[in-house]
């Protein structure tokens, strides 16, 4: 055969040299079926928003079975004989959504959507699998949702259990029977396929497909296999599940002879002789099957229990369906510095390795293996012996987040341990991420051997011999040596006192060798309405809430394709500094690619941002023409065919560059402080505090600098803009949260007018600030390519891209000195701010810094500077509470700080602090203590770290007072229309998953009298919206709101002559008439922010975390969070809930998780991979969520009396960081160490932070003192 075949929803697909070899799955539903539903982010595996369902035989157990996969992972040549459902396939409004889809719109589970489809398919997959709550909980590592928290995504989740509690239940819908299995019908099946003819081919003879240049090859055997090696002179690759692009993209360009092996049986079966032999081939999702299943019932593989927990860490479900043992294996070979779990597994037990070329077979042991040149060799399987119960068996996984991430360090133990003398007879110790070529820890291994490591003495030489063998690589962005050393000592330690006799080991240490385990998580929400209000004040769906989750809400680059469609990647600069002399044109005689535009093909001004409008200061290149400013900025465009070739081939430009100064790049604050070029001092009123005195009893004098970093947005929409030639203008479909930005750039950069550039956005998927100007220079750029080629263009931001090249929260610095009385009230304090703008001083937030530090404190006595630097990063941009975060994180590091050294409640510390007016901080305090039990879980966590060496526990109460400006301006026209009296809106507020359209409906409604079903929103158009401020911080549904109470006014004060005149008429029959009359129907407001009925106010929040932390391994979980806020009279506080929590939990992933590493000599981004850069995941947040909102609560000042919700949440996200530190000050208590020493701790608060700032002595790794 020279094509493959599979089916998609039912209907037959064929794949042959027609499409690219490299063709992904994704690529192939979404630009050629084009269906839109299945998204992408990443293309690595990481973010979960492209899985699709598959229904096919699995060849180690040879039944038909329904699993998830990646579909950016799996080449479309790869789907031979596949069944694959997409989004589309499982419901939808023409035939019925499904019970998933529903439940994760009843359940606000959907903001900004643009993840929705990826966990709907990740659980349909799963639906056939009996799976209980917790399983479920489990099996969810595979996707990532930057919005809502995770929290109603759970609840949905569970609610599919076998155990779920029937109050989970949402109405289930009218049961069907099923076409196909004729039994009720369970939607776990494509829609489509019932009805289709298609069915599954089984064919088993090579199939072979010529592109020229380069084959795909798909064999059944092994014969075949060598084979198809023999024809391929040595430039061949074996392709099995194709996931390892995921982890080592750069070492899989494929060579010109793809073989694919994922269906040769023989390397996906399994045996038992006296060992277990493991098909080379076999998926790690059926090893933990076959181990699951083999633990029990051999009692010389119980170890394979282990193995089974084990597994359950590496990758995610979708993943380990098809990625395969040996191809594991087979990155540990091509970079022995991988830390493999597989290889850490295997080499533990003394796994042999079988490989074959076509004249022999060898058996390897693993080291063996890494040694041996693989050309021309396959590996055939895995031999596991047998151990005897008399071996401990067990193995650790240390991860920067609980699911889907590599470890920082994994380590296995194998000891054969004589029970009656205790001498262990044999020792296996495996680590993996020290350096390529440690892997056993031999000096302990043979120490160990023969004696009893249950005496401090020897336990003592163990560890010394571990600290002197144990010596990791520098290998950013891996963590440090010196972590990565810790922790490896630790986990020794800690299987240590896992296996020791209890009574060898004071009760306080029993901890020490157990792991937290996270129970299920659970989540409350409470909150009052008033339906005599409704649908105001009603916490109803969000309107998009179903068709985001069934795939169907459309986003840019969900506007169908066109056959004329080019698409664009920025080719990025590879130095920080210097200018571009020269391209390499040669890349356009690459079959597909169309062009490489430069800065020279830009007809109007080569920026993206435009001076004199709000927050835009300079200009900025769109591509780096006079000076580079930093490494990866965008300097050309590549043009191609497809999104992947654009990609591939920016990648492959070569530049030249001159005047490359020799200097390292300034990468921070400190460095660019020296320099006073890049120095500038916030000078306005608005960006100082200037103290109004001081107070007379200074007992103690503090001085201090605390820092905390960038964030990347993580929007799971990546920047993308499309751009079609319409007459002699341009459609322009933006990721825009500020459409005036791109209508002005993109008319300025083409010298175009202004009116002939049409911007439209419907919803974005995702933006906290990172689609505010930072997205324009997409659109600019897309915009070049389209005036330029007179085609539509397409350009959707790579991962690495997006993340490197574009800018993200602003990094901060403070100084600080502060005197205090002896309650710890503030008697002056003299503190200075500094932000690393990155390359250029756009979106200045020292006001935001300013207006956010005083909290809800007295600031009388407070004097605040603040300033900005230039550093060769990009420009930085706003992201949820821009500056205010950072001020208020400031200021409650020197509250921390005094409660610290005066050793006082941290409080009572804040509450000696506290401003009299336009404070509700002490009153909320007080009532959250009571409902989160505060006072009697304070004396249990006090007695868990009097009990507890090596486990501590810490309790915080985190405060905000968030200072709310209206400002800009934000238009809204309401139209109404007299067939059938329906209504719609279109405003300049941006739908981001915040809910502004869902708010805005209900304010027209209520504002109009009608029901809700009446409404419906439209897109933001720039001619609607024209010259209307950005979308950002929270004030745009409040802004939104107002302008609609205003348009709809005047609509009534149009009908209310039509009404007089009529008796009692319907809402349609009022209409009709008015529409009879010829009143005009549509009315338009905009509001700006020197109305005086638009009054600026505090919103409040007071947050009780609670943190437990492992302190050998320095990873903590979040056992429960309470959570008050005062949304005032929420519009909506359905909406509402979900805005807080998703906040906090992004400010959770800001403190502990979100780090960047750049290489200090080239100013690259080294963590530019989806799995390295480590967000908040489903089993991060607390298992334990509870979220309250102020009852009696109306807000005198704002809009229908509401408060806002959108920013509050991340700004108490700091509050985890004293809860951590609570843990690490009881542990060094216990180490010994002054408790008067403020020590450091590094931001953000990870497992590196953590252990450095523990600083637990060796000396301490003992049994009973
Ligand atoms: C999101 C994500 C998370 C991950 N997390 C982890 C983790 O936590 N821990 C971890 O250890 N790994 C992790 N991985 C790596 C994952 O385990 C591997 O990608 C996977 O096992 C590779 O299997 P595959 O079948 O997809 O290999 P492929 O990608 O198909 O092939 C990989 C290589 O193996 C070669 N190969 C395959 N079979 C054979 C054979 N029989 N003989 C010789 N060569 C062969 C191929 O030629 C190719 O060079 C992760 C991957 C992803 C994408
Ligand atoms: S996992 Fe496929 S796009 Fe992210
Ligand atoms: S709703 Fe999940 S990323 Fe927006």
């Amino acid at each position: 055969m020279t094509y493959v075949e599979f089916a998609v929803n039912g209907k037959k697909c064929r794949v042959d040299n027609r499409y690219p070899r490299y063709l992904s799955l994704n690529a192939y539903i979404r630009y050629y079926l084009e269906l839109p539903g299945t998204k992408a982010m990443c293309h690595q595996g990481v973010c979960g928003s492209c899985i699709v369902m598959v229904h096919a035989c699995r060849p180690t157990f040879g039944n038909y079975e329904t699993f998830s996969v990646n579909s950016c992972l799996v080449l479309a040549v790869s789907c031979h004989g596949w069944e694959i459902t997409t989004i589309e396939g499982v419901g939808s409004r023409r035939v019925g959504y499904s019970e998933v889809q529903k439940r994760m719109a009843a359940n606000n589970a959907s903001q900004c959507g643009y993840c929705t489809p990826g966990w709907v398919m990740q659980l349909h997959s799963l639906l056939d699998k009996n799976l209980t709550m917790a399983e479920l909980e489990n099996s969810f590592g595979s996707n990532t949702c930057r919005c809502t928290g995770y929290r109603p995504i759970l609840d949905t989740i569970k609610s599919f259990a076998v155990d779920a509690p029937t109050d989970m239940l949402t109405d289930i819908e009218e049961l069907k029977i099923c076409n196909k299995t004729k039994k009720i019908c369970e939607r776990k099946c494509s829609i489509d396929s019932v009805n289709s003819d298609w069915s599954v081919i089984k064919v088993s003879s090579v199939i072979e497909i010529d592109y020229g240049h380069e084959k795909y090859i798909k064999v059944y055997t092994v014969d075949e296999i060598f084979d198809a090696i023999a024809r391929a002179n040595d430039h061949y690759m074996l392709v099995d599940g194709n996931t390892a692009k995921g982890v080592l993209p750069k070492l899989f360009d494929y060579p010109p002879v793809l073989i694919d092996i994922s269906e040769v049986s023989s390397l996906k079966q399994y045996e038992f002789d006296q060992n277990l032999i493991l098909g080379a081939n076999i998926s790690l999702e059926d090893c933990i099957t076959i181990f699951t299943n083999e633990a029990k019932s051999r009692d010389d593989f119980g170890y394979l229990e282990q193995f089974r927990k084990h597994l359950d860490l590496v990758a995610h479900i979708p993943v380990r369906r098809i990625a395969s043992l040996a191809g594991n294996l087979m990155i540990k070979h091509l970079k022995p510095e991988y830390q493999s779990d597989i290889f850490l597994l295997f080499e533990s037990v003394g796994a042999i390795v079988t490989i074959k070329n076509c004249q022999e077979e060898l058996a390897l042991t693993l080291s063996e293996f890494l040694a041996h040149d693989m050309s021309g060799w396959l590996i055939i399987n895995f031999k596991l012996p047998p151990l005897s119960p008399r071996y401990i068996y067990k193995t650790y996984k240390v991860t920067p987040r609980n699911q889907n991430a590599l470890a920082i360090v994994n380590a296995a133990f194998n000891f054969k341990l004589n029970k009656e003398t205790m001498l262990i007879e044999e020792a296996t110790i495996v680590f993996g991420n020290i350096s390529a070529h440690f892997s056993h820890a031999v000096a302990t291994e043979r120490y160990l051997a023969g004696r009893n490591v249950f005496c401090n003495e020897i336990l003592s030489e163990a560890i010394r011999h571990l600290e002197q063998e144990i010596v990791p690589v520098e290998n950013p962005p891996e963590p440090s040596p010196m972590t990565r050393k810790k922790l490896a000592i630790g986990i020794f330690y800690k299987f240590i006192l896992s296996i020791a006799p209890p009574d060898l080991y004071p009760g306080r240490f029993s901890s020490g060798g157990t792991l937290i385990t996270r129970p299920l998580s659970s989540g409350m929400q409470h909150y009052q309405t008033d339906p005599s209000l409704y649908p105001l004040n009603q916490p109803v769906q969000k309107l998009e809430g179903l068709i985001q989750s069934a795939g169907e809400a459309e986003y840019v680059n969900d506007i169908p394709p066109s056959r004329h469609d080019v698409f664009g990647a920025f080719v990025l600069s590879t130095v920080h500094s210097g200018r571009v002399d020269a391209f390499d044109y040669d890349i356009l005689k690459e079959p597909g690619v169309i062009a490489l535009l430069t800065a020279k093909d830009i007809p109007g001004v080569n920026s993206f941002a435009f001076p004199g409008i709000p927050l835009q200061e300079v200009e900025e290149e769109i591509l780096a023409e006079n000076e580079i400013k930093f490494y990866g900025q965008p300097i050309g465009i590549l043009v191609a065919e497809s999104e992947n070739l654009a990609v591939i081939m920016a990648d492959k430009v070569k530049v030249t560059y001159k005047d490359v100064p020799k200097a390292l790049p300034v990468l921070t604050i400190d460095e660019a402080k020296k320099d006073p070029d890049r120095y500038k001092a916030g000078e306005s009123d608005e960006e100082k505090i200037i103290p109004k005195g001081s107070g007379p009893n200074v007992r103690k004098i503090i001085k201090g600098k605390y820092e905390i970093g960038a964030q990347y947005h993580y929007y799971i929409e990546p920047i993308s803009c499309v751009v079609i030639p319409v007459d002699k203008g341009l459609e322009v479909y933006s990721t825009a949260q500020w459409m005036d930005l791109v209508q002005i750039c993109v008319a300025r950069c083409l010298s175009m007018k202004e009116s002939d550039v049409l911007v439209k956005v419907r919803r974005l998927g995702g933006g906290f600030g990172g689609k505010l100007s930072r997205n324009v220079q997409v659109a600019t750029a897309c915009a070049i390519v389209a005036r330029n080629l007179n085609r539509p263009c397409r350009f959707i931001l790579p991962y690495g891209t997006n993340i490197t090249s574009m800018g993200r929260r602003v990094p901060a610095q403070c100084n600080y000195e502060v005197g205090v009385d002896d309650v710890g009230k503030i008697q002056y304090l003299k503190a200075i701010i500094i932000e690393d703008d990155g390359c250029t001083h756009n979106e200045g937030i020292l006001s935001y810094v300013a207006g956010g530090f005083p909290n809800c404190y007295d600031s009388s006595f407070f004097s605040l500077q603040t300033g900005r630097v230039t550093t060769q990063r990009p420009s930085n941009t706003f992201n949820r509470a821009p500056g205010t975060l950072e001020g208020i994180a400031a200021i409650e590091e020197i509250m921390e700080r005094i409660a610290f050294e005066l050793k006082k409640d941290p409080t009572e510390v804040r509450l000696a602090n506290m401003r009299a007016e336009d404070n509700d901080i002490p009153e909320l305090i007080e009532k959250l203590k009571v409902q989160a039990d505060y006072d009697k879980r304070r004396a249990e966590v006090d007695q868990f770290n009097k009990d507890n060496r090596w486990m501590k526990k810490g309790l915080h109460i985190a405060v905000m007072l968030f200072p709310v400006e209206y400002y800009g301006n934000y238009s809204a026209m309401v139209s109404i229309y007299r067939g059938d009296a329906t209504v719609t809106v279109t405003t300049g507020g941006i739908e981001m998953g915040q809910g502004v359209n869902t708010k805005a409906a209900q304010v027209c409604a209520y504002e109009l009298g009608i029901s809700l079903d009446l409404v419906s929103v439209l897109p933001s158009y720039s001619f609607v919206a024209a010259n209307n401020v950005f979308s950002g911080s929270s004030i745009v549904s409040e802004s939104v709101s107002y302008a609609i109470q205003r348009a709809c006014q005047t609509l009534r004060d149009r009908l209310a002559p039509i009404k007089a005149k009529l008796v009692n008429p319907t809402w349609l029959e009022l209409i009709q008439k008015a529409g009879e009359e010829q009143i005009d129907l549509v009315a338009e407001y905009m509001m700006n922010d020197k109305d005086p009925n638009l009054q600026d106010y505090s919103a409040f929040n007071v947050t009780i975390c609670e943190v437990q932390l492992d302190v050998l391994l320095g990873r903590f979980q979040i056992n429960r969070v309470d959570t008050l806020e005062d949304a005032g009279l929420s519009a909506n506080p359905a909406v509402d809930i979900g805005q807080v929590e998703g906040a906090y939990i992004q400010g959770l992933s800001y403190h502990t998780f979100e780090n960047f590493v750049y290489d200090k000599l080239t100013g690259k981004l080294l963590n530019d991979r989806a799995l390295n850069y480590e967000v908040y995941l489903a089993k991060d947040i607390p298992v334990d969520y509870r979220v309250y909102l102020r009852y009696n609560s109306k807000n005198t000042k704002g809009v229908l009396g509401a408060k806002t919700a959108g920013e509050m949440g991340v700004c108490t996200g700091y509050g985890i960081t004293y809860a951590l530190r609570e843990c690490i000050n009881e542990s060094r208590k216990d180490s010994g160490y002054d408790l008067s020493v403020y020590y450091d701790f590094d931001f953000p608060r990870n497992t590196e932070a953590i252990l450095k700032a523990l600083d637990v002595k060796l000396s301490e790794f003992i049994l009973m003192p």
